[in-house]
Formats: structure tokens, sequence, C-alpha cells
């Protein structure tokens, strides 16, 4: 069948944006609906700025991980990074899916209590975890994941208190070769520090190894940094394991699995090329057999594999939705728009290139724009340059994805937190977090009674006047 005819058209070149030699036709590009639910009545319901999650697409994601790695190691954990969205509603999903929680804070430590998840469910992360809250995870039986000597102690004395061991996993540290590492958690490797941490808790009494975890960074887009992380981990455990005293039960590889999202430049390495996650979860599994073979060797069962991944389940689950409160042009030419989600809403528009795109038809050609938020300050940019048709007021953009460290890093500065919705799987809308109002950000304050009111005593009038 022929092409249906198209009248010819010229439309000028536009520093930055898509040429004829990579031409993608921008002009009629956008979207006004999400599964269904068209924008606009969510805003009208809901309010603006929103955050619309999708439970689909997370339960979609959450399996789709879990069944990449089943089906090359059998005994697989996936640990739900509590830091990355810890809206309620958002766990609950993951842990129907099976997920654990995977917690860095007496916070987060109590939040996955509260929701219902067992001690036994919780990997129990991050270097500050003060007594009361080791006391009641470990009575609860949570998986501690020890970052230094002097946690190492209070859960020795604990344990001691208990006249029970406690069973400790080992946060390690490594240069994998292909990501700076992040040497501040947990016990360093190469310089032999972990070996004596190692050597610390053989000697005790009180304490048993039965775990190593590592997390050797964030947006790791090279899967072999995760092959060189295992074998230096399985290195590590045959140099524990021989004489039989210890038995590793489980190795947890953290976290640090891209999504889609794309980082900017300073963040880049020269392409950004995401593999798929089948890929990872191959690479990551061969390495586990390889490393592994002295326990297989010796008819020993293989440790569980623990990974702790959050913004490749979370990030594509949502997306912001975001309304111009008004356009103008900066001295230097260019367009610019205020948007009412600035960086206080969208934390991770400091590194990342986010997709925005329309949720009407374009009209105009794409310009280089600035997006700005709704924020009395400089550096609230949400976007220092994008070609996108011209904006207008009450233009209402749709940006994604953004489920992952923007719900719990956001800040509340200046303006109210929004409200986070969840389209159901039968495209049912509820929310899940409400926006904030006067009366939640005033919860926490306090006034002493002579402050009770702002008019000035008497006396002071005086010296005012
Ligand atoms: C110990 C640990 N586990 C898991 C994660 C989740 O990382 P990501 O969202 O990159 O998967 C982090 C993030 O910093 C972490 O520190």
């Amino acid at each position: 069948m022929n092409k249906p005819w198209v009248a010819p058209f010229m439309s000028p070149h536009q520093v930055g944006a898509l040429n004829k030699f990579g031409l993608r036709p921008l002009r009629g590009e956008y979207q006004d609906h999400i599964e269904g639910n068209l924008i606009e009545e969510l805003v009208q319901a809901y309010g603006s700025p929103l955050f619309v999650t999708s439970e689909s697409r997370l339960r979609h994601n959450a399996r789709r991980l879990r069944r990449a790695f089943q089906n090359h190691y059998p005994d697989v954990v996936h640990g739900w990074s509590y830091k990355t969205n810890y809206t309620s509603a958002i766990c609950n999903i993951l842990h129907q899916e099976g997920c654990w929680a995977e917690v860095v804070s007496r916070f987060e430590y109590e939040k996955a209590r509260m929701l219902g998840v067992p001690g036994s469910r919780i990997l129990f992360n991050g270097p500050n975890k003060p007594a009361e809250i080791l006391r009641r995870a470990i009575s609860e039986g949570a998986h501690l994941h020890v970052d230094h000597l002097d946690e190492l102690s209070a859960i020795e004395s604990i344990a001691q208190d208990r006249g029970q061991p406690v069973a400790v996993t080992l946060r390690l540290n490594l240069n994998t070769g292909y990501s700076e590492p992040w040497s501040r958690f947990g016990f360093n490797l190469e310089s032999g520090e972990a070996h004596e941490a190692a050597r610390r808790i053989e000697l005790s009494p009180h304490l048993r190894l039965t775990g190593l975890h590592s997390h050797i960074g964030t947006f790791i887009l090279e899967p072999r940094a995760y092959a060189e992380q295992i074998r230096q981990m399985c290195e590590f455990m045959a140099w524990l394991e021989p004489d039989g005293q210890v038995r590793i039960e489980s190795l947890d590889i953290g976290g640090g699995l891209p999504s889609q999202n794309a980082l900017q430049g300073i963040y880049l390495p020269p392409a950004q090329v995401v593999p798929e996650l089948d890929h990872y979860a191959e690479v990551i599994a061969g390495a586990l057999h390889q490393g592994l073979s002295h326990r297989v060797q010796a008819g020993l069962p293989l440790p569980r594999l623990i990974f702790e991944s959050g913004r490749a389940v979370v990030d594509d689950a949502q997306q912001l939705i975001t309304s111009v409160v008004g356009t103008k042009r900066l001295p230097d030419g260019r367009r610019a728009a205020v948007l009412d989600a600035g960086v206080n809403t969208l934390f991770t528009a400091f590194w990342y290139n986010h997709q925005v795109k329309l949720t009407r038809p374009p009209v105009g050609p794409p310009q280089e724009t600035v997006l700005y938020g709704p924020l009395c300050m400089n550096i609230d940019v949400v976007r220092n340059s994008i070609q996108i048709a011209p904006l207008r007021q009450g233009d209402r953009l749709l940006v994604s994805p953004v489920g992952a460290y923007n719900n719990t890093q956001w800040l509340q500065f200046i303006e109210y937190r929004p409200a986070i919705v969840l389209i159901h799987e039968d495209g049912q809308v509820s929310v899940i977090r409400r926006a904030e109002n006067l009366e939640v950000m005033c919860a926490q304050d306090e006034l002493p009674e002579h402050l009770a009111q702002p008019d000035p005593q008497p006396w002071r009038q005086a010296v005012l006047a």
C-alpha cells in the first residue's frame, strides 16, 4: 500500500534538537491519560502536582526481576530497599510479591514492623543502629548487617545479656575496578579489615557469622562489576569456611541495578546503555556458580542469594503530573516555564534528565526551554534545557520515571508536598499519601505560653513604639 501523502513542510533548526540525521518527529507527541485515567481528571480530583503510581507496573517489575534471578539460581530473596520509596502501599505491594524489607534506620525498621513484616524477613543495614532498636531487632530475629566494630561490640553485649549467640552478616566494601568503591560502609576487604572483623566474631562466644553483604554502588551499568564483586565475596567466603567453624548461609549483593532513567552528563559514562535485567541475572548467577564450586565439591548447599534492588523496581512505576504556573523569556532569549513541582518535589532532577511529555497536542515547533520549580531559590531548576513545544500557563506536563528516591528524599521546604495516588490493576484510583496541608506542616511545632500570640506584650509595645 502507498504511504499517505503529507504536504511538505519546513521547520527551523533548533540548537540541540534532533535534526535530519536523527529524525524523530516531536510534533504531535503527547499523552493525556495514564492507564485509562485522563490526566486532567486526575488533577481535578487530587490536585497538582501529583505522583501517579501504577500497581500493575510495580508488580510486573518485581516478578520479572525475581524470575530473572530464579531462572539461574535456586534460592533467591529480593529485599525491597525501603529508602527508595517507603510509601506504605508501595511497600505492601512489594511484600505481597514476596519481597523482604531492606531497612537502614530505626524509622525504616519500625515502619517495616508496623506494616507487619516479621523480623525474620527484615535485612537491617545502615551505619546508625542505636542500642534500643538493635535490641528490638535482635529479639525479633532480624538479619543484622554490621557496619563497624562499635556496632559489633554493641550486638555482642546485647547477645551476652540475652544469653544467646546472635547471628550477624558482615558488610564488606571492596573495589571492583568498575565503579567508585563505597568504602565508607562496612569492612574493607583489600586491607584485611574484613578478615580481622571475621576473626573477632569467630573468637566471640556470643556471635555467629552467617552472612556476607556488600553494595557496590548505584546505577551500575556494567554487569561485570557484579561478577567481580561476587568473585571477591566468594574468595573471602572460601577463606572463612575451610575448617567448618563458619558456614555462610547468605550472600547479599546489595542493590544498584539501573532503571531506564537518563543520567545527566556529569554522571554519565561515555554513553548510557542499560543492559537487560536478565543479562545482569545471568552474569551474577554465572559468577556465583563459579565462585561457589568449593561448596558444590564439598557437597554443601549453595548459600541464599539476596539482592536489594530499589530503583530498578519502582522508578518506572511512577509518574509526576506538574502544571505550568507561568511562562517567561529570559534575558538571553531562552524560553522558561515555572512549574508547581521543583527540586523540593522532584529531588532526582539534580541527577536525571527525566522524560517530560506534553499532555495536549503541541502547538508550534519545539523550542529550547528552561523548566523551573516554584521555590524562591536559584537552584530550583527541574531542567536546564529541554526541547519542547511552546508552553502556556495551565498546561500539565507528565514527568517520568520518578518512582525512585523522590517520595523519600523530597523536601518539606516552602511548599506542601503533594498527594500520591495509585492506579489499581483494574484502573481504579486511590490516594496512597495525602497532600500535606497547614496542619501537617505545623504538627510538630510547639509554642511556649509567652509566645502563644504574635502581638507584642504591652511593655514591649512601649519599647517598639
Ligand atoms: C545497602 C543498599 N542496598 C540497596 C540500595 C538500593 O539501591 P538501588 O536503588 O540503586 O537499587 C542501596 C542504595 O543506596 C543501599 O545503600
